[in-house]
């Protein structure tokens, strides 16, 4: 078997190891849902960010802007989620259409989602479909940046809002694979967006910025049970129309 096969087939629990190419990032890149409490320097998050600012944008526009939480503030932030998520305070809307409600996914998507779902929670966690408290449990820890030492919010300008989020999925990515290659794992976390007044009020965003997502960073702990999830892709030709029988 090729080491990329082996990459792509493997279901141990370990910890991967920092990533030497593009490949071994690629396929070692995971949500990593439970961390170690070792630090990570500031010197190490602006390198990640230097690398991750090399991606394309629309017209070069850089629309990124990144809020990096660490320590206390990132220990203010959480508390203050956590009790608008107890008083029940998530936004009834999101400041942009994110997806849609539950019930209104279409297929393929809502199969995959189902699936991804019972992965997480009933495989993984051993939490029962109608158990709402043992989910709210684990979704609440989305909150504490799954106990990563350093948490990001990302944000992008709010015109033009379609370029802006299309370059900060590029940015994104970009930062999941270069913190593979220093060892470091990644969750990016769209729940964030549930409380955007909250963040707004907290970490000063003006107005023409838009909350995309948080990203929890650190180092994956290898013991912790959510460190065996993992998920499934399509096929290539699940997704792709060739137009030409010759060789690419
Ligand atoms: C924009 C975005 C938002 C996400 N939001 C969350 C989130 O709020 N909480 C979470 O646990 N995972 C979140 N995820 C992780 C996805 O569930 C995950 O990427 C997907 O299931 C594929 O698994 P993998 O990343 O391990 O390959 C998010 C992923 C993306 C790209």
């Amino acid at each position: 078997m090729t080491e990329t096969a082996e990459l792509m087939t493997d279901t141990t629990t370990k910890v991967a190891p920092p990533a030497a190419t593009v490949v071994e990032a690629l396929l070692t890149r995971r949500s990593v849902r439970a961390f170690l409490p070792t630090p990570v320097s500031r010197s190490e998050v602006e390198c990640l960010l230097a690398l991750a600012a090399h991606s394309a944008s629309n017209s070069n526009s850089q629309p990124w802007h990144v809020h990096v939480l660490t320590g206390e503030p990132k220990r203010r932030l959480t508390g203050a989620l956590w009790q608008a998520l107890d008083a029940d305070g998530r936004v009834a809307e999101r400041e942009y259409p994110y997806q849609p409600a539950p019930d209104d996914w279409e297929e393929p998507f809502r199969t995959r989602r189902r699936v991804f779902g019972e992965g997480l929670y009933r495989e993984t966690l051993g939490i029962a479909p109608h158990d709402a408290e043992g989910r709210l449990a684990h979704h609440r820890r989305n909150y504490d940046f799954f106990g990563a030492p350093v948490g990001l919010i990302l944000t992008v300008s709010r015109t033009p809002l379609a370029g802006a989020l299309v370059d900060a999925g590029l940015f994104l990515q970009a930062l999941m694979l270069a913190a593979r290659h220093a060892g470091l794992d990644t969750c990016p976390q769209a729940s964030f967006i549930d409380f955007y007044p909250v963040l707004r009020r907290h970490l000063k965003i003006p107005d023409d910025q838009i909350i995309v997502c948080g990203l929890a960073l650190g180092y994956a702990d290898p013991e912790h049970r959510l460190s065996r999830h993992r998920t499934v892709r399509e096929p290539v030709s699940t997704f792709t129309t060739f137009y030409s029988e010759e060789p690419c």
